[in-house]
């Protein structure tokens, strides 16, 4: 039971990103506990793990692909006709490449940019439209990483490259939307271990102990805990003069 400013009770909440296994399926469960009513969205191919997490969270299930525009502005359609208003937007969408430079075509690096990049400023415009009309404010959330503003000991240059840009595009709408009431920020994870996205470090053990043990908390992210708190801030009235920040969820990672 959640009380007080971050009480979402009679709020419309739209996870995309949100097929099991993911850090947006905990997005949606936590909003869903918090009292608002959900809206989950992911690929169509992603449609039986997106009914699992609709099931779980009492939510609207809604095929999208944060790459095309069509697809994006039809979601917010479908969102507004199913439950009639719209206060809460988390992008959780995303594609990471584990590649060296050199074996990264530039198809590619441009896929990894349009989904997490393109995707994430997509989905924002048509979310501060969607909220704009609605003239009541609103939150928008989305996810970039620890290695954001900093990169990481294995070769992504896709990922952290479209990563850094979800910071700028969440100020720059910031910026835009804060005079309607709007707030835009991210979350900036550190490792988040098991995910779909992450399950692949499982096979290298010692990897994944040292990014435990890089932490000042000496520890990994845990997907059902350690999340929670923080999205629900930033998606409540908890979080009314914040916006255009990353907040790190890192175990401390970032400040040594
Ligand atoms: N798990 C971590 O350690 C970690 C750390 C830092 C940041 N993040 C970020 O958090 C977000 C969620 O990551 P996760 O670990 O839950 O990964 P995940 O792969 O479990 O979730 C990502 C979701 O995005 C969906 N998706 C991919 N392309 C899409 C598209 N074109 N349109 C719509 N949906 C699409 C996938 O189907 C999937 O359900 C990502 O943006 C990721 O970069 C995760």
């Amino acid at each position: 039971m959640v009380t007080g400013p971050f009480d979402l009770t009679g709020r419309v909440a739209l996870v995309v990103g949100a097929a099991a296994g993911g850090l947006g399926e905990r997005a949606a469960r936590t909003l869903a506990g918090a009292g608002a009513t959900v809206a989950v969205a992911d690929l169509d191919g992603r449609a039986d793990a997106l009914a699992a997490t609709a099931k779980d969270c009492g939510a609207s299930a809604h095929a999208v692909d944060v790459t095309g525009e069509a697809s994006v502005a039809a979601l917010f359609d479908d969102v507004l006709a199913a439950h009639g208003r719209l206060d809460v937007v988390v992008n959780a969408a995303g594609v990471m490449l584990r590649k060296p430079y050199d074996e990264t075509s530039l198809e590619e690096f441009e896929r990894v940019v349009r989904v997490n990049l393109t995707g994430t400023w997509l989905v924002g415009r048509e979310a501060g439209k969607a909220l704009t009309r609605q003239g009541e404010g609103g939150r928008i959330v989305n996810l970039t990483t620890v290695y954001a503003e900093r990169v990481g000991p294995i070769p992504e240059s896709a990922y952290y490259s479209s990563k850094a840009g979800v910071v700028n595009v969440t100020r720059a709408l910031a910026g835009e939307l804060g005079p309607h009431g709007i707030t835009v920020n991210c979350l900036a994870p550190g490792v988040f271990y098991p995910t779909q996205m992450t399950a692949a470090l499982g096979e290298q053990p010692d990897r994944l102990r040292w990014f435990g043990e890089r932490t000042m908390l000496g520890r990994l992210g845990d997907p059902e805990a350690d999340l929670a708190g923080p999205l629900l801030l930033l998606a409540s009235p908890a979080s009314s003069y914040m916006t255009g920040q990353v907040v790190y969820v890192d175990g401390g990672w970032s400040a040594w």
